[in-house]
């Protein structure tokens, strides 16, 4: 079986798009060819929103992250976690990768653990959709939903993770939530290919938070290139963020949210010391709502967590008026959770079928 070392890759800078080529790919010569799995992560389309730049009169661009090779915006954290492992000497070939994750970050990994000949056990709540886990045994992975329980809990789905971990040989618990090298993804490449790709012309960022990776690297990465760029938590209902960015206390936003991946009960290390202005609680009502009109009025099918970036990217252009660009990032497609957010009978059940303009009922599954 191929064996590959990822730190073993060439950190060669691409003249024409300041993209380091090797590890991460680079699209900016038309015949450039990509090192496998790992290397087509990263480096998504930008893409203008023209629905909601209208209404705003400012530019909202998103990152179309959905389009990473595994899927989702977790794909780079995926990269950046085994790399680092291997960087660390945590993992000899043919060892074992344990994680705890809502999914997309199990589905990175379980994508590179195949490439990279690693065995991948996955760590769950039980509460997260079939759809991601199923997806991630057909994948290989050997998946374990458990109670989801408060992080202070020893059974956590992540001590769960780090404790099995620890009990085998050859084995590294990559812990996103902690690791910063989650966060380096995205100082190293969301960061600066959203500097590259708005040439520099962006006014504020806003990213829904679940390991705060996404969010801290690129605020991190742009507050280097100017100062003046807003940094937004997009907190959905239920979490901590919005009022810590806020009023400074660790206490939670009413109610609980359908979104999957995003929310926190604690600061993480990824979060810490990350330079953010300030949070938008997102409502469920208007993630979802957002959700349908970017597939009805877009043509975009996606999770819930792009809908909430968009809804709170819609409501920091509206306050900072017109001629601003606000950022931010499409996370996962619609598919990862088919069967819920996309079905009549499931949304009726929590409350939220009124949320979806009636012309855009008709789409739905009982
Ligand atoms: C669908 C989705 N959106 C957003 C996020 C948040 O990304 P981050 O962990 O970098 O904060 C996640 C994380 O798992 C996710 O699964």
């Amino acid at each position: 079986m191929l064996r590959v070392a990822l730190a073993q890759f060439p950190q060669q800078v691409c003249r024409k798009c300041v993209t380091r080529v090797g590890f991460i790919k680079c699209y900016s010569t038309s015949n450039s060819i990509l090192d496998g799995f790992y290397g087509t992560v990263g480096n998504t389309p930008m893409i203008k929103l023209n629905g909601v730049s209208k209404e705003t009169g400012c530019d909202i661009l998103v990152k179309a992250e959905f389009m990473n090779p595994g899927g989702s915006v977790k794909d780079r954290a995926a990269l950046y976690l085994l790399k680092d492992a291997q960087e660390k000497n945590l993992i000899k070939d043919g060892g074992t990768v344990v994680e705890g994750t809502a999914g997309n970050t199990g589905i990175g990994l379980a994508h590179i653990c195949n490439a990279l000949g690693y065995k991948c056990i996955i760590y769950m709540p039980n509460t997260q959709s079939k759809e991601k886990i199923e997806l991630l045994s057909v994948l290989g992975a050997d998946v374990r939903p458990v109670p989801a329980v408060p992080f202070d809990n020893p059974d956590n789905y992540n001590h769960q993770a780090r404790r099995y971990a620890e009990s085998l040989t050859n084995a590294v618990w990559t812990n996103q939530f902690d690791n910063t090298a989650n966060r380096r993804a995205h100082i190293e490449t969301t960061g600066p290919e959203i500097w590259r790709q708005t040439g520099g012309k962006v006014d504020a960022v806003t990213f829904g938070t679940g390991t705060g990776g996404t969010m801290s690297g690129v605020a991190t990465y742009l507050k280097t290139k100017n100062q003046n760029i807003k940094t937004i938590v997009a907190d959905p209902q239920g979490s901590v963020l919005y009022h810590w960015y806020t009023n400074g206390r660790i206490e939670r936003s009413d109610g609980s949210s359908i979104t999957e991946g995003i929310g926190q009960g604690r600061v993480t290390a990824n979060m810490q010391g990350a330079p953010i202005d300030g949070a938008i609680c997102v409502q469920d009502t208007d993630a979802v709502e957002m959700t349908f009109r970017l597939l009805h009025e877009e043509g975009f099918y996606l999770g819930a967590s792009s809908g909430l970036n968009v809804a709170a990217a819609v409501q920091i252009a509206r306050d900072l008026g017109p001629g601003h660009t606000v950022v931010t990032c499409l996370c996962d497609t619609g598919q990862r959770y088919f069967t819920r957010l996309y079905s009549k009978s499931w949304l009726d059940g929590k409350g939220l079928l009124e949320a979806i303009p009636e012309k855009y009922r008709h789409s739905l599954i009982e």
